[in-house]
């Protein structure tokens, strides 16, 4: 049996470009994976079977974890069947990767299994067929992501580690919605790459280019933004395609507990190793 945790992402910045003619949109966004995490735990089996804990998810074959499993049956050739368990702590519709991370997660932990068919290279290239923000998770934690955010460029672990809050609601936000209501045209033109020079000199300036949006699809998020920000936290910005929230810096107590909350860092692993 193979146990792994499974991190959840934070966009720390996310600049969107242009809308692409396949629909998707061409992105520049520098990820940080979190120590908010599930636990994926795999063993062989006589069948597939699939169980979890804690947060509700659908168990069928439309989870990423199976899409996951059959990608990597697919392309290796091996096939045993699997027993997997899921511990759900990073919530659904939140804009947190939690199911692209899982089913990065499967593929590592497949793999392992599998005694180490398919090299990290190959298994990069696999994970942008499951989504586009899969191969993230596959990185060392921090990530200058471009293209649809398949295209993964390690970077440096970043010079500070501020106190995080995720905060919630009890809605979720679907991601192709969001991007639906997203106006191209409106967006300032801040250029990306002097964002991530400044993160990486210690200077952050966090901002996601899904904010409007995703508040133009639900109001009642800019007002829970603003009121954070009024808890003092450096900044509050949107977590991804939402409709969760990450709020850096500390706060005298966890706002709002009346919604899922976790505090969290940024979470890193080794070249060899997992989270
Ligand atoms: O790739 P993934 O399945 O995660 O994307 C979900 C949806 O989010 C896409 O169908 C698309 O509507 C939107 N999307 C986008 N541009 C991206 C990533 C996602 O428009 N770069």
């Amino acid at each position: 049996m193979i146990t792994l945790r499974s991190p959840a992402k934070l966009n720390l910045f996310l600049r969107i470009l242009s809308k692409r003619a396949d629909g998707y949109h061409e992105l520049a966004s520098l990820f940080q994976a979190i120590t908010l995490f599930d636990t994926l735990a795999f063993s062989k089996a006589d069948q597939d079977a699939l169980t979890s804990e804690g947060i509700p998810v659908p168990l069928n074959r439309s989870n990423l974890i199976w899409k996951a499993v059959d990608l990597f049956r697919k392309k290796t050739g091996r096939i045993f069947a699997l027993q997997v368990h899921v511990e759900k702590r990073i919530p659904l519709e939140a804009g947190l990767g939690g199911g692209s991370s899982n089913a990065a997660t499967t593929l590592w932990g497949l793999n392992n299994l599998a005694g180490s068919p398919a090299s990290p290279e190959e298994l990069r290239s696999w994970a942008s067929e499951l989504g586009s923000d899969v191969a993230f998770f596959l990185s060392q934690g921090t990530a200058y992501c471009t293209g649809k955010g398949e295209e993964v460029a390690e970077v440096d672990v970043l010079p500070f580690s501020p106190e995080i809050t995720v905060i919630k609601p009890h809605q979720g936000l679907s991601t192709p919605q969001v991007y639906a209501a997203l106006k191209v045209d409106d967006l300032e033109a801040k250029d990306p790459k002097a964002a991530l020079d400044s993160f990486l000199k210690g200077i952050p300036h966090y901002y996601n280019d899904l904010e409007e949006p995703a508040f133009t699809i639900d109001p009642s998020l800019k007002e829970l933004k603003e009121k954070l920000l009024k808890h003092g936290f450096e900044a509050v910005v949107l977590a991804g395609s939402g409709s969760s929230f990450f709020c850096v810096g500390e706060a005298p107590k966890i706002p709002c507990d009346r919604f899922f909350s976790a505090r969290a860092h940024f979470a890193h692993r080794s070249p060899d190793g997992w989270y």
